[in-house]
């Protein structure tokens, strides 16, 4: 999330888019009644789409294990964190919260080159705190670019993990899935989202990643950003397409598929790339995005709001228009502000929450 999606640049300026006996009646009526209330029991039960990404690159956040607690106290049952932090770890033992753990781009080197060590970390911090801790994906790597030299170590080091992962019959039951988290300019073309492909400058590095996950189950997870989209636009998306204030017109006619929204417009994108890429069945898991509320263009509060209210009214996560019935599991960045961000202005000011834990925008919630 550091820079704009120049992909999105090229949109062109022209497409700114109900007896018997009364026994047996009274039967059906009980029956129709229970069943009824499975339905809604069903709908009421649909697992959570919405987790919230917990970033601490701040020196004023509450300790972790508060942070764990603040959570449950928001409904939220979904959390990326970006280390392996034990504290974190240990206060999520028995909670009803499952848990993206990334391996973070640094460590990758180490666990691509000896085997021995990704069984080390994967014993450190998953198999000793499983099955108490919910290990939902492990995430090798962080917006990893083919440019960077620890790109080649990506697949090896999952493989390693893959591995050693299933080393654990606990773990390997509770079916963790290892993925990656890529941006969204991995690929070259966006627009329109059915022309979505990976640029040439990305394939070797991505379609064998691509090739892993589809062999193994696992979704590709992908950091998608309408706010950065937006500003490097020069001004050809439009502010109410990108923060889901449309009011349900259409501002993208793509073939038969109508986009009234950015969000749906950039996960399409990749379900299109990933189609031309040998892969239509892969998953696509949003593991990131957000809004900021100050810091650069276009950070207000107003839009933040407008954003994250969006996001979690339920709508949007039901499914996109190319995937209409398929949820789209999505983690908001982040839960805090973060006062250490590097980078632009705006990178501090992504967070739902004050670190003296008040809500920015107190209309969201997370239960979808
Ligand atoms: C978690 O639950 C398990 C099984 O009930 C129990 O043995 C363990 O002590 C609990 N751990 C914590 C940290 O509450
Ligand atoms: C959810 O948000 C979308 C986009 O803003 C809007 O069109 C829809 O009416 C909202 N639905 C509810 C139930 O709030």
């Amino acid at each position: 999330m550091f820079s704009p999606l120049r992909s999105t640049l090229s949109i062109p300026a022209t497409t700114i888019s109900r007896r018997r006996q009364e026994v047996g009646g009274l039967v059906m009526f009980l029956i129709g009644i229970v069943l009824l209330s499975y339905t809604a029991l069903t709908v009421v039960a649909q697992a959570p789409l919405i987790g919230v990404c917990n970033g601490r690159v701040a020196d004023n956040l509450p300790p972790e294990g508060d942070v764990v607690a603040f959570y449950t106290a928001n409904g939220i049952t979904k959390m990326r964190i970006y280390e392996a932090d034990q504290f974190t770890l240990q206060a999520l033992k028995n909670t009803s919260i499952e848990l993206a753990l990334d391996v973070p781009n640094e460590v990758i080197p180490t666990l691509a080159a000896d085997p021995a060590a990704a069984t080390a970390w994967v014993q450190t911090n998953v198999i000793s705190y499983a099955p108490s801790v919910q290990f939902r994906y492990i995430v090798v790597g962080n917006e990893v670019m083919p440019t960077y030299p620890i790109s080649h170590s990506v697949l090896p080091a999952m493989h390693n993990i893959q591995n050693a992962l299933a080393q654990s019959p606990a773990v390997a039951a509770a079916n963790v899935k290892v993925s990656t988290a890529i941006r969204v300019d991995l690929l070259g073309t966006t627009y329109p989202p059915s022309a979505g492909a990976f640029a040439d400058s990305a394939t070797a590095y991505v379609v064998p990643i691509v090739q892993f996950l589809a062999a193994n189950g696992a979704p590709l997870l992908a950091n998608v950003y309408p706010y950065f989209a937006y500003i490097g636009s020069s001004g050809q998306v439009a502010l109410d397409y990108a923060i889901f204030g449309t009011g349900g017109r259409v501002v993208v006619q793509d073939g038969a598929l109508g986009y009234q929204n950015l969000f749906h417009a950039m996960v399409d994108s990749v379900y299109a790339a990933l189609e031309k890429a040998g892969a239509p069945n892969l998953q696509v898991v949003v593991s990131e995005t957000g809004w900021p509320s100050a810091g650069n263009d276009g950070a207000t509060p107003e839009n933040a709001a407008a954003y994250y209210l969006g996001l979690t009214n339920g709508t949007v996560t039901s499914g996109t228009p190319k995937r209409p019935g398929q949820p789209v599991e999505t983690y908001l960045f982040a839960m805090f502000d973060e006062n250490q961000k590097p980078g632009a202005a705006s990178e501090q000011h992504f967070g739902l929450f004050t670190p003296d834990k008040q809500p920015k925008y107190p209309l969201v919630k997370f239960t979808n």
